[in-house]
This record gives C-alpha cells, sequence and structure tokens, in this order.
C-alpha cells in the first residue's frame, strides 16, 4: 500500500492516521468529526451536555467540525439545533468549544440555513420559510433518520433581500468566531438553503440568482466572500454535496456543478473543500455510484476532505491515492467516540443506534457510547 510523504519514521504507518498541516492548524491525523446534528440544543440554545459529547470526541490535533448551527431565526428546520445568531448562543458554546481546546482538539463551527426544509412551526411569529423558489417540498419519508413531519410552502425570497441573507452568514461566521471556534464550514450541501440555489431541480429564478450554473452559484459565492472577508479565507471550509438529491435537490449535470464550484472557490482562498460522495446520492446508506470526488479534488487548490460512507480501509485507500487530505467520518465517529484511536489499534467498532440520533436525551446514545477501555 501506499504511504504518504507526511508519514513519519518511527510514527503511524497507516495514511489516516499520519500527520497533515492544514492551512495554520497541525492535525495529528487524518480522521475528521462530519457534522451530525444531534438535535439536544434546547430552544436552540448549545447545552452542558454537548460540552462532554464533543470532548469525548476530540483527540490532541484532532479536527472537529460541529452539528449544523443556524445562523438566524429563519434557518432553523428541526427541533432542538443550535445557533449562533445570539448573545446567549454564542455564550453557550464557549465551554463547549475550550473543552475541545483543553483537549487539543481544532474545531470548526458548522454554519447553515435549512431555507425550505422547515415549517411554520420553527419559523419566526409563523411566518413561511424563505428559499430560492416557491416550489413547496413534497412530505419526506425519513429516509436520513430525521423525522420532519411536513413542511410549509417557502416564500421565494425577493433578489433584494438576498444581501441580507449573506450577511447573515457573515454575522455568524464573526459570532463563531467569538465563541472561540477555529473556523467556521459553511453548509452548503444536502438540499438546504445555499443547495435550493445551487441546484436545477429547485431554483427556478429567473433574476441574477437563477438560471445559468454561473447565476445558481452566485447566492453561495457571495456567502464565501462575504464570510471570507469577515473572519479570513484561512479560517473557512465549505460542505458541498453536488451529487446528493436529498429534499428533492438534484441537479441535471451534478459533476459539472461541482466542478464549477470547486474552480470559482479557488478565486477566495478558503482553506478546505468539503465534498460528499456521489455513493450517499439518496440518503444516508451506501450505493454503488460510477461518479467520483476526483475531479473537483483536483480542481481545487486548498485541501479537500471527503466524506460519507467510509470506514478505515476505504479512508487509508483514499488519502494513499490521493482522493482526498482528510476524511470525515459521521455515524461511526458518533458511536466511537474515540475513533482515531481504534483505528490506530485496528480494534473493533461499536455499532451506532439510529434510533437515538435525534432524540432529545442529553445522555442516551449521546454521551453512553462506551469508549475502548470501557469495552475491553
Ligand atoms: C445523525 C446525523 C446527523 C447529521 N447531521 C448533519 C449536519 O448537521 N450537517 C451535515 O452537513 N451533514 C450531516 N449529516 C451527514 C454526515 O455529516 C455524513 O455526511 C453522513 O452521515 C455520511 O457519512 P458517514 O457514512 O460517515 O456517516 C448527518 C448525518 C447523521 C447520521
Amino acid at each position: 500500500m501506499a504511504t504518504t510523504n507526511q508519514a513519519q519514521v518511527g510514527g503511524p504507518t497507516s495514511p489516516l492516521l499520519a500527520p497533515y498541516k492544514l492551512g495554520n492548524f497541525n492535525l495529528s491525523h487524518r480522521v475528521v468529526l462530519a457534522p451530525l446534528t444531534r438535535q439536544r440544543s434546547y430552544r436552540n440554545v448549545p447545552q452542558p451536555h454537548a460540552i462532554l459529547y464533543y470532548s469525548q470526541r476530540t483527540s490532541n490535533g484532532g479536527l472537529l467540525i460541529s452539528e449544523a448551527t443556524g445562523i438566524s431565526d429563519t434557518a432553523q428546520g428541526y427541533p432542538d439545533t443550535p445557533g449562533v445568531w445570539t448573545k446567549e448562543q454564542v455564550e453557550a458554546w464557549k465551554p463547549i468549544v475550550d473543552a475541545v481546546h483543553a483537549k487539543g482538539g481544532i474545531f470548526f463551527c458548522q454554519i447553515g440555513h435549512v431555507g425550505r426544509v422547515s415549517n411554520t412551526r420553527s419559523q419566526p411569529n409563523g411566518q413561511a420559510p424563505i428559499s430560492s423558489t416557491d416550489k413547496p417540498l413534497s412530505p419526506q419519508l425519513p429516509s436520513s433518520g430525521i423525522d420532519i413531519i411536513e413542511y410549509t410552502p417557502p416564500r421565494r425570497l425577493r433578489t433584494d433581500e438576498i444581501p441580507q441573507i449573506v450577511n447573515d452568514f457573515r454575522l455568524a461566521s464573526r459570532n463563531a468566531m467569538e465563541a472561540g471556534f477555529d473556523g467556521v464550514e459553511i453548509h452548503g450541501a444536502h438540499g438546504y438553503l445555499i443547495d435550493q440555489f445551487l441546484k436545477d431541480e429547485v431554483n427556478d429564478r429567473t433574476d441574477q440568482y437563477g438560471g445559468s450554473m454561473e447565476n445558481r452559484c452566485r447566492f453561495a459565492l457571495e456567502v464565501v466572500e462575504a464570510v471570507v472577508n469577515e473572519i479570513g479565507g484561512d479560517k473557512v471550509g465549505i460542505r458541498l454535496s453536488p451529487f446528493a438529491n436529498y429534499s428533492e435537490s438534484g441537479d441535471s449535470g451534478p459533476e459539472a456543478l461541482g466542478l464549477y464550484l470547486a474552480n470559482s472557490l479557488n478565486k477566495y482562498g478558503i482553506l478546505y473543500c468539503h465534498m460528499v460522495e456521489p455513493r450517499m446520492q439518496t440518503a444516508a446508506e451506501k450505493s454503488d455510484f460510477p461518479q467520483s470526488l476526483v475531479p473537483m479534488r483536483k480542481a481545487f487548490n486548498g485541501t479537500f476532505i471527503a466524506a460519507g460512507g467510509y470506514d478505515k480501509e476505504d479512508g487509508n485507500d483514499a488519502v494513499a491515492e490521493g482522493r482526498a487530505d482528510l476524511i470525515a467520518y459521521g455515524r461511526i465517529f458518533l458511536a466511537n467516540p474515540d475513533l482515531p484511536k481504534r483505528f490506530e489499534l485496528n480494534a473493533p467498532l461499536n455499532k451506532y443506534n439510529r434510533e437515538t440520533f435525534y432524540i432529545s436525551d442529553p445522555v442516551v446514545g449521546y454521551i453512553d457510547y462506551p469508549f475502548l477501555e470501557a469495552t475491553t
């Protein structure tokens, strides 16, 4: 098997466990905690139980990405997801971020807006959710595991309202830095607001934010530019899923879209691009899919993170073959707080329990997955 040139003599031989320089951050390995919504932030405020949850998943020199965190009071679609638009939320994040830093972790906040994947109950004053479109979303089967019941038809944003949403992303990035995060990941994936602009199955606008691929990407790139100007490109990543079609967000040319974005992002000098594998096209299940992220990886100049359906072997291969610099692990990191150590020791993994992914219990399925010591 190939090894990376950054594996140290006498150090770990597995490509996933080789150190990596992520801009100004020195990572001790390539096993990243993927963003994972857990719906335990009551009233959209991060809770003290998240201190232990994230610190359990921290290793010295490991990169963690937070669960999707709302940028404004219109950004939420699921109960008890955290935000970063109020002072109370920023203060509540601080001890969580501090705990990750105390163990040597690097912590990015995933900032996002659900757009039309919402309903009036989640919106201020019971108003309609906002989107690129006014096309309603049909009730979804909870294939992702998130049991959202119904959606309210969205209100199409007027062209003159879009700068305000871009500004909300900017302010949220500033707030995340104020909370102590090392940077932000802009959530441009999985059928949420940014993706609702990117994808031609959703975006039916006739202004400069719709129509051509360039126009559909305009909102995403304006958000990137605003956030980069606010906190610096060395602290900014973005997550994209050009191949996914969650929440009716498919695109007729996903590869061209992904490539256009990867190339365009180079202008802003952002730290990383995090893409979800085509095999995660339909739901949180792996399927065979002929396309790959390699063209986007080659086009993008910064660090490339791949995610979706990875196990240890697969992750090692991807890093060894140069298909990604870092691999983000979702479900198996959720269930194995000491995942990098288990990879290092070739230890068996705890199984994840889908039933407890999104329950509001502050302990069960959250901080009670056993560590290796406890299972041996
Ligand atoms: C419980 C759960 C919550 C998730 N929440 C988010 C989220 O907040 N933001 C996001 O971009 N992706 C989210 N995802 C997707 C994961 O980050 C990841 O891409 C997906 O689980 C596939 O990777 P895996 O096969 O390693 O689990 C979530 C997935 C799960 C299972």
